[in-house]
């Protein structure tokens, strides 16, 4: 048993002080460091001089691991746009990509405190670097095809890459699916991929009303969409409408990606069906797919998306412009809600033993120092996110960083 120690501990969303963590690649016990030392008096003790925090490790559960190459050649401003320089590029862009760029890129996730991310894998290209990253993956292997013609392929090399992912399967690498839109998956193959899902009980994340194309577009087959499935697809009807879409994930847990243009009735549904949403405030702005009414979310989640969306994958970047999106939120509470939406609620939203400063949950903490002239503890929230350092990460019980 090692005894980690520090002026505040994030513990049940409140920054308690005076308090240690007896661990070894788990929690073993929270108490007063002099309590914990008498009772384990061997244990190297770890302590934090200052004002340091001491957050479950950070959990980023939607990136593009596979479009870390990517800089300027995507078109930023306007969804269709970019989604139109995705398709033209998208191949240079993974030839482009060797294993050092995701490993730089799956680094700058964890000197922001990530010890989880979620990593969206089109290809398995990035299926190895994620294996061997340090963090604790969530693989999501997506499955991708609107045109009848092609679902059977597309569904064998899905089974494929999910094959291999499975091989790797550990408490550090957790495969899983992910539906990548209503407008371009079919029916057919959502219902095949839950299915596989459910027999496996694995993770599942889709994308959801990210653009008003697409509200457009699965409404009335109208819009910058029409043109879009003209042209690639020789089709003028989408795939499937909004709740029937919804209606495939009513009895199983879900990651739902965006939902900028959901209304209040969807995201209502989202709510009510134990769903979570991932809120990815930067992609979202650079896309000018507008902006989620995180009030009405009940379990929020924020995440950077990948390099094909955003400049950076560090999550303190990404707190930081949540916290300046949401300008009608008071920014005290705002950031104590953005904390829990890369912890507490991440750790509800996965089931798995992270997230939380808790007995039993993996040892993986991020450390934060925060400014020496900090006077009340309410303000630690707001200071974490724009004036913080990461002092320290724990993977498994291991320093990391
Ligand atoms: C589709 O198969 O419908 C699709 C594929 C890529 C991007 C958009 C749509
Ligand atoms: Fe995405």
């Amino acid at each position: 048993m090692r005894i980690i120690t520090a002026k505040y501990i994030f513990i049940d969303n409140e920054y308690k002080e005076n308090m240690a963590i007896a661990f070894n690649r788990k929690i073993g016990r929270i108490d007063k460091l002099d309590i914990l030392k008498k009772d384990f008096n061997d244990a190297q003790i770890i302590e934090f001089q200052g004002e340091v925090v001491i957050y479950p490790g950070f959990i980023n559960l939607h990136t593009h691991l596979e479009f870390s190459a990517n800089k300027a050649t995507l078109k930023l401003g306007d969804f269709i746009k970019w989604l139109y320089s995705v398709i033209e590029n998208r191949e240079e862009l993974i030839k482009e990509l060797d294993n050092n760029i995701i490993e730089f890129a799956i680094n700058e996730m964890l000197k922001s405190g990530v010890t989880t991310f979620g990593a969206i894998s089109s290809f398995g290209a990035d299926l190895k670097a994620c294996a061997e990253a340090k963090q604790r993956v969530i693989f999501f292997n997506e499955v991708i095809g609107s045109n009848p013609a092609m679902v059977d392929a597309l569904f064998s090399d899905f089974k494929i890459r999910l094959q291999e992912s499975m091989e790797y399967k550990s408490q550090k690498f957790y495969p899983a699916v992910a539906i990548h839109s209503p407008y371009a998956v079919h029916p057919f193959l959502i219902r095949e991929v839950l299915n596989i899902a459910k027999k496996e009980n694995l993770l599942i994340s889709t994308h959801f009303l990210e653009s008003p194309y697409e509200r457009e577009w699965l409404e009335s087959g109208k819009g910058a969409f029409r043109e879009f499935f003209q042209r690639f697809f020789n089709t003028s009807t989408p795939v499937t409408t909004i709740q029937e879409f919804l209606n495939h994930f009513k009895n199983i847990k879900t990651l739902f990606t965006h939902c900028t243009q959901a209304t209040k009735d969807e995201l209502e549904f989202i709510n009510n069906h134990n769903h979570s949403i991932i809120h990815c405030p930067r992609s979202n702005r650079l896309l000018n797919c507008g902006v989620l009414d995180i009030k009405e979310v009940k379990n929020l989640l924020l995440a950077t998306d990948g390099l094909s969306s955003n400049y950076s994958l560090s999550i303190l970047d990404e707190l930081k412009a949540a916290l300046f999106l949401h300008s009608n939120i008071e920014p005290n509470s705002l950031a104590l809600n953005l904390i829990n939406s890369i912890t507490t609620n991440a750790a509800n939203a996965l089931e798995l033993k992270v997230g939380k400063i808790q007995k039993g949950y993996f040892a993986d903490f991020a450390i934060l120092r925060v400014p020496d002239d900090l006077k009340d503890k309410e303000d630690i929230p707001l200071h974490s996110i724009i004036n913080s350092k990461v002092e320290a990460v724990f993977i498994d019980g291991q320093r990391v960083i």
